[in-house]
């Protein structure tokens, strides 16, 4: 069944049949002065992009795709926000993995989880996930928009799923077994609950602890406590346990010579 009923607080959006790249179309909506809440949904990617260069697979009809736009450092007079600092920004994925989860569970039975940063995992196999892209602004002096594309596998059959090139095994909801037809009340559920999340992100400037986002990402997420192995930029093989996710979003790991602060970008694989 094809996608029919947007939702929102969102100001603007639009479903496309088919497209590259909806992180694209947002990108570029965003360089021509596109106000923060526009969402692109497809019902098709050819060209949908996955984190670290990777291909997001996105065939008809059988998963969402859906990318919004952001501008955190933008004010907003009328729900009262002040700009939140860029540092802050690293939140932004691990809130729309917040807000994956939330819509999974309320729509299945399933018990979803995410993996840090934000893959969103079922029963260990990956189901969804999440590319945040941060466009610089014209102006050098200002903070960039961010783009922030969601990935998830709703009817995906078991040959059209990627092979793994994270490492993981794929899944989608129905192989998982929640028996799902319609995408339209999970698109809602999740526009709502990465409204809501950003709502209350914003209105305390980005700190995820006061707003309760960390706590609750913290809780969904199944990396901490784990031992884990990444590849530092720095070229250091870290080994380690995943203790926690500091103020900035970054992933805490404890090896043998101390603690390690990973930024998203650097994690090679979880064991
Ligand atoms: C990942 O886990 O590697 C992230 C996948 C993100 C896929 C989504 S689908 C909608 C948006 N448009 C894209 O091209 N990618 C994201």
């Amino acid at each position: 069944r094809a996608l029919v009923t947007p939702y929102g607080p969102w100001n603007r959006l639009e479903l496309r049949a088919e497209t590259g790249s909806t992180n694209e179309d947002v990108a570029t909506a965003a360089r021509t002065g596109e106000p923060e809440g526009l969402v692109i949904v497809a019902e098709r990617q050819t060209a949908g992009r996955g984190r670290r260069g990777r291909v997001w697979q996105s065939p008809a009809r059988a998963g969402l795709a859906t990318s919004v736009l952001l501008r955190p450092g933008e004010a907003d007079a009328h729900h009262g926000w002040e700009p939140a600092p860029p540092s802050r920004y690293g939140w932004l994925p691990l809130l729309a993995g917040v807000a994956l989860v939330e819509a999974v569970s309320q729509l299945t039975e399933l018990e979803a989880a995410l993996k840090w940063p934000n893959d969103l995992l079922i029963g260990g196999a990956k189901c969804g996930g999440i590319l945040a892209e941060a466009l610089p602004a014209a102006d050098p002096g200002q903070p960039p928009a961010i783009v922030l594309g969601i990935g998830l596998n709703v009817t995906l059959r078991a040959d059209e799923l990627p092979s793994n090139p994270t490492g993981l095994p794929a899944t989608s909801l129905r192989l998982a077994g929640a028996p799902v037809t319609d995408r339209d009340p999970l698109l809602r559920a999740l526009l709502r609950a990465l409204a809501a999340w950003y709502g209350r992100w914003r209105a305390v400037d980005g700190d995820a602890e006061a707003c309760g986002l960390r706590d609750v990402y913290l809780d969904s997420c199944d990396t901490i406590s784990r031992q884990v192995r990444v590849l530092l930029p720095t070229g250091v093989d870290l080994i380690g346990e995943a203790t926690s996710v500091d103020p900035d979003g970054q992933l805490v790991v404890r090896s043998a010579d101390g603690e390690h602060r990973v930024a998203a970008g650097d994690i090679l694989h979880l064991r």
